[in-house]
């Protein structure tokens, strides 16, 4: 069955970038002029999805609101023949059909994928986090579908990370099937360096079957007393298998202030109107320092 339907979960609170998220949400905070999710779900809709699904939550309106069409602007911006401005947000506005799913209390990652049983029903979707960027000319989540359409077994993706950071992450144990692909036996959120199966941690891509939704309807708090992902999805695994996929590309953890930061300076060496000050002002800096 192909994958048409995307879900985005965005309800967290966003506590490691406050101050500046107490009234913002993280995933509306630009990159340059991008917002964050903006650039998700464009790396979704590339990826051939038709409809998005966000999880959304108090405070987090705005995020739906960024899709909508202004009149007033639009009408402001033709007016004054502010033409590709125009054009840029009346992109932003016609992406793909898009609905929104409140989730009430913040309970954890599995939680908010939980929030989406009615809208996505009996089909396969892909899952990507709110914060998380992957920057390659090969949508991370179109890389992720290929795999599924291949293996037919839900997909987490992965990536390498070095030991201090393991105990940060899910991290998955099994073998390699293919090239930059695993069939996965053991997950497990946030490990200790010592009991974890490997440095191989999942990251926000995920393409699930809809028989997740029973495994997260009986998951009961784990780690840090969140509904977590990971302990549904690992149960899933054990019956119906699942495998991971070392995706190619680069990874940004937007939702933390070194990750976004990085995020900014590397999409900012990418853009012609901005790079060139960039990478001089960033020599200048280097040689102050
Ligand atoms: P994070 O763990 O990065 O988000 O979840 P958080 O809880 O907002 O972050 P901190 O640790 O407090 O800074 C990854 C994604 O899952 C969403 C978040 O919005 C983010 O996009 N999420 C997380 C939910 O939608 N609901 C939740 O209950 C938790």
């Amino acid at each position: 069955m192909s994958i048409r339907k995307a879900v985005i979960p965005a309800a967290g609170l966003g506590t490691r970038f406050l101050p500046a998220t107490k009234r913002v949400p993280k995933e509306l905070l630009p990159i340059v002029d991008v917002p964050t999710i903006q650039y998700i779900v464009k790396e979704a809709v590339d990826s051939g999805i038709e409809e998005i699904i966000f999880i959304t939550g108090r405070g987090k309106s705005a995020i739906v609101d960024h899709f909508d069409h202004a009149p007033e602007l639009e009408r402001k911006l033709e007016e004054q023949g502010k033409h590709e401005l125009l054009e840029s947000i009346l992109e932003v506005a016609n992406m793909a059909s898009m609905v929104s799913v409140r989730q009430r209390d913040p309970r954890g990652l599995g939680h908010a994928v939980l929030c989406a049983k009615d809208v996505i029903g009996d089909e396969p979707f892909v899952v990507l986090l709110g914060d998380d960027l992957v920057d390659d000319p090969t949508p991370c989540s179109r890389q992720m579908i290929d795999v599924f359409n291949k293996y037919g077994k839900s997909v987490a993706a992965l990536m390498r990370v070095a030991e201090e950071d393991v105990p940060k992450f899910g991290i998955v144990g099994g073998h390699s099937i293919d090239e930059r692909v695993y069939e996965l036996d053991t997950m497990v959120e946030k490990p200790d360096v010592e009991s974890a199966p490997s440095n191989l941690a999942i990251v926000g891509r995920y393409i699930l079957k809809p028989e997740i939704f029973k495994y997260l309807e009986e998951t009961k708090p784990g780690k840090g007393g969140e509904i977590q992902l990971t302990d549904a999805m690992a149960r899933m695994m054990k019956v119906e298998g699942f495998v991971g996929y070392e995706f190619s590309g680069k990874r940004y953890d937007a939702g933390d202030k070194f990750g976004f930061l990085q995020a900014n300076i590397a999409y900012g060496m990418k853009r012609r109107d901005i790079a060139p000050r960039l990478k001089a002002y960033m020599r200048e800096l280097i040689k102050g320092s």
